[in-house]
């Protein structure tokens, strides 16, 4: 599929407000988790996203059963429903969650390879490692993995790295193993704080949520619940970045908790731009001066890597040179040479990128080539003077809620066909 962004919006006032859908992240953890429990589970919040569908599709596929409307998910496990994944797991990263929740429901899975973005190697074996130490058995076929324990221990699992989906997925895999288990060097994600309080709701007893270190004590049995999930961080940031690009025309996205975003706000206004904090929306506008500034991501509360893509086409409009290094992934710069073709000067070293601003950006055909960076070239869309066209552009749909009710929100002109 194919995103426009017209030229008739050269003389628009892309100024408004945008409600921040629901947390991708937290979405693609907190579904497979209801397979924890036998009861009704509601879940609100939920962005209809195509990972979400796509999720969704998986586990009904599986023979249990979901409905989804109005951002409303509802869940009810089916005894019966088989352990031996095969299509569509391909589609998404989140679905490695179903791992740690089988296990943790039946102490047994079949999967194949998980899907995700093209952004480095991606592999899982913090996640292996940690299910080992539960006592889980994996055996590696032709076919797939087979995840399997006679019963599940608990165990102390320290990860080498504070990975986001290791630590969700030893949580889900622990909470109805035997004794305790405690992970230690955990990554504190937002996301990850989320799974665990929607855990406790579930029954489930862990402390040191929010902290590197979790403890989880196994229980016989979690029960139905039902739960609000967080709002999605960096849609929101892609929405707040719009504000930045004309003077006197300022953004408020609302649904959102701030303090997601501190350190986000705190590089837009090193920038010099304009932040205005309330309760449950953020408004960002255009400063006056604005100076270049040297950016390096780091894991939560640091620059997100996923905020990278999305500061990127700002930082072309800022004389001066400004960096941003990446230090998660291997492979986030994949949109640089669409952001080269509309005008920008971005050389890459290493895993710096080197951003000569105040260059004007021309609408191009440019190619999505991964979620972020889709949204990316989607900002600088919108800073270009002429029509701009995305291909692939339903990459985009994976993690972005309703993307052009959203822009027109925003007097921003776009279509997708
Ligand atoms: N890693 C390993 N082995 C593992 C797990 C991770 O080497 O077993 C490495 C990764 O290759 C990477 C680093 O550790 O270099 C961090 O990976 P992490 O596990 O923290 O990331 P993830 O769980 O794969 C989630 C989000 C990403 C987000 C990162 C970092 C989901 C579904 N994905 O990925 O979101 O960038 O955490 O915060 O939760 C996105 O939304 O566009 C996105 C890519």
């Amino acid at each position: 599929m194919d995103l426009h962004i017209y030229k008739s919006n050269k003389n628009k006032n892309i100024s408004g407000t945008v409600k921040v859908s629901g947390a991708k992240n937290s979405a693609v953890a907190i579904i497979p988790a209801c397979l924890l429990t036998d009861e009704q589970v509601i879940l609100e919040n939920i962005p209809d996203i195509t990972d979400v569908r796509n999720l969704i599709k998986i586990i009904t596929d599986m023979g249990h059963f979901i409905s989804f409307e109005n951002n409303i998910l509802s869940f009810k496990r089916n005894s019966k429903a088989k352990y031996h994944f095969k299509d569509s797991i391909n589609k998404l990263r989140g679905s490695y969650y179903l791992i740690g929740s089988y296990l943790g429901y039946r102490k047994k899975i079949f999967f194949h390879q998980c899907g995700g973005c093209n952004i480095g190697s991606r592999p899982i074996n913090y996640h292996q490692n940690g299910f080992k130490l539960l006592n889980v058995k994996i055996k590696e076929t032709k076919k797939g993995t087979l995840y399997q324990a006679k019963k599940l221990l608990g165990n102390l699992i320290k990860l080498d790295f504070p990975s986001v989906g290791a630590t969700i997925n030893i949580m889900l895999a622990s909470v109805l193993a035997k004794g305790n288990t405690i992970i230690e060097n955990a990554a504190i994600e937002p996301e990850v704080t989320d799974v665990a309080n929607f855990l406790i709701k579930m029954g489930a007893y862990i402390t040191g949520v929010g902290t590197n270190r979790l403890v989880i004590s196994g229980t016989n049995k979690l029960h139905g619940t039902r739960y609000r999930i967080i709002s999605d961080r960096i849609e929101a940031a892609t929405y707040l970045a719009l504000g930045c690009i004309n003077d006197n025309q300022p953004v408020t996205i609302t649904n959102i908790d701030p303090t997601l975003l501190t350190s986000f706000i705190d590089t837009l206004k090193a920038i010099g731009h304009i932040v205005t904090i309330n309760n449950n929306s953020i408004t960002a506008l255009k400063g006056k001066t604005l100076s270049p500034v040297a950016i390096k991501t780091a894991i939560y509360p640091g620059f997100s890597t996923d905020l990278g893509p999305i500061i990127t086409p700002l930082l072309t409009q800022i004389e001066g040179t400004s960096t941003l290094t990446e230090t998660i992934f291997e492979r986030r710069f994949n949109h640089i040479g669409d952001l080269n073709k509309m005008g920008a000067d971005i050389t890459i070293s290493e895993n710096t990128i080197i951003i000569n601003g105040n260059t004007p950006l021309t609408g191009s055909k440019v190619t999505c080539q991964d979620l972020r960076g889709g949204a990316s070239l989607l900002i600088a869309a919108i800073i270009a003077k002429n029509h701009t066209i995305i291909r692939n552009a339903d990459i985009i749909k994976r993690g972005y809620e309703k993307p052009i009710a959203k822009l027109k929100n925003l007097n921003i002109v776009a279509s997708i066909n």
